[in-house]
């Protein structure tokens, strides 16, 4: 076999694999793993509240002043994107909480800036919604401390994709490089010819 032909069958080995892992991996990465936010609802005083007017309410009264969300927002207060799972999946607690606050600690009763219950249940669904966001683990385990409890969210563990990701991509930069040195070589007997 002339090496032309072995180079051009080393490209297209990789080539061809890279298909089928394209595909899977779009599947893995990029497929929506997030619910819809109008299904995720709390339920207050005879109303199923969403997390689309949730998000509405939290940006109204300015809760990215002090918290963040997903990392992203103002660093005085915690972060806000598990706390539900951290208050114990409790729609009551949550937003009683909010609407008290906690003074002492820097966080203004709500009520105080004219809140209505059903606001603070609204922002409750929004946060029920972070809280079932993918965000491939983060914040890992002990991220966040509060009273000394650790966050609980563990780090995402590798799965069967992640490997043959990794392994189709060392396949195809070994394949690249013996099909550099072959070209390489095939060029050296040329000119020796
Ligand atoms: C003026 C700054 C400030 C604003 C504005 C603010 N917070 Fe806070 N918030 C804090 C601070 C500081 C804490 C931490 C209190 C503590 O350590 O107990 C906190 C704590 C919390 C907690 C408990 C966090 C946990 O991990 O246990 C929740 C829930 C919360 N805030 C929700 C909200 C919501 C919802 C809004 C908007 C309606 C909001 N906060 C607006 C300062 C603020």
């Amino acid at each position: 076999m002339n090496n032309n032909r072995l180079i051009l069958i080393g490209l297209l080995i990789p080539a061809i694999l890279m298909i089928p892992f394209s595909i899977i991996s779009f599947y893995t990465d990029f497929a929506n793993r997030n619910p819809d936010p109008l299904s995720v609802t709390v339920d207050f005083d005879q109303n199923a509240y969403n997390a689309v007017e949730g998000k509405k309410a939290f940006e109204q009264y300015q809760c990215m002043d002090c918290h963040t969300i997903v990392g992203n927002g103002a660093y005085f207060a915690p972060d806000l994107t598990t706390v539900y799972k951290r208050i114990g999946e409790n729609d009551a607690a949550l937003s009683n909480f909010i609407l008290s606050g906690a003074s002492a600690k820097g966080m203004q009763p709500m009520r105080d800036r004219g809140m209505t219950e059903d606001d603070a249940y609204r922002i409750t669904a929004f946060l029920k919604y972070a809280n079932m966001l993918d965000t491939n683990g983060w914040p890992g385990a002990g991220s966040w401390e509060r009273d000394g409890n650790p966050d609980s969210t563990s780090a995402k563990k590798l799965d069967f994709f992640d490997i043959w990701q990794v392994v189709s991509g060392i396949v195809f930069i070994n394949v690249l490089i013996f099909a550099i040195i072959l070209a390489y070589e095939n060029k050296k007997n040329d000119r020796e010819a």
